[in-house]
């Protein structure tokens, strides 16, 4: 049976897990879904590394299947696409920069929910993408949170008329991560 006093430290204990604890506020949301869109429209390595984790993770079989360009699938469906900044610098580096807009941003306490277009010239390509953001680590004011995981997909067929990318034909198994 517990005293009095030991629930009065539980309840200190809990208490205190949930004031550090801190959820995303709108500005919040908002800087992080900028951000990610400036990975596309903005892009730099330097740019890169300071707002996404050094372990950031991206599945989306959406990059992975363009990437594959019609080859048996070096990017497997359904796994990670990327596991590490390095692997989206060496990527995002050889993309051109195309004009990027987040049309809905969506959040909750934990994640950044975007819905997203680019106006590419023949036709728009639209995804949506789930964000999830962690605290910054670092002292840097202006990236209070950086982008950790995200699981996006977007219209491969458009973006495949635009770049005109070859449509794969090797087959490809598909494995899941999570
Ligand atoms: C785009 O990148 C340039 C060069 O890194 C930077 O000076 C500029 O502020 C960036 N634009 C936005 C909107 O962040
Ligand atoms: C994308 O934009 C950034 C910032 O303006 C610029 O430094 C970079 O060279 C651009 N990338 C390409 C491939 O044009
Ligand atoms: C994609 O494949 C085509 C041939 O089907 C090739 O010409 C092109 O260079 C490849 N693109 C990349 C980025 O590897
Ligand atoms: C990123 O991942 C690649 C492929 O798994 C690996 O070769 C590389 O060492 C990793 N880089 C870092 C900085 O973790
Ligand atoms: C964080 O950076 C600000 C502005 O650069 C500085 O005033 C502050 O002392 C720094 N805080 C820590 C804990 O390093």
């Amino acid at each position: 049976m517990y005293t009095p006093s030991i629930i009065a430290v539980l309840a200190l204990a809990i208490g205190n897990v949930y004031a550090d604890h801190q959820c995303l506020c709108e500005e919040d949301a908002y800087g992080i879904a900028d951000n990610y869109g400036l990975l596309f429209s903005n892009y730099t390595n330097e740019f890169a590394a300071k707002v996404v984790t050094t372990d950031y993770h991206v599945q989306t079989d959406s990059v992975s299947w363009l990437s594959n360009n019609g080859t048996n699938c070096p990017y497997t469906l359904g796994k990670w696409t990327y596991t590490n900044v390095t692997e989206l610098q060496v990527a995002q580096s050889t993309q051109p920069n195309i004009t990027w807009i987040n049309t809905h941003v969506f959040w909750n306490c934990e994640r950044v929910f975007v819905r997203w277009v680019s106006p590419l010239e023949n036709q728009q390509v639209q995804g949506i993408s789930i964000i999830l953001p962690e605290k910054n680590p670092r002292n840097d004011s202006a990236v209070p949170w950086l982008i950790k995981t995200v699981f996006a997909e977007f219209n491969t067929g458009s973006w495949v008329a635009n770049f005109h990318i070859p449509i794969g034909t090797s087959p490809c198994a598909a494995k899941k991560d999570d």
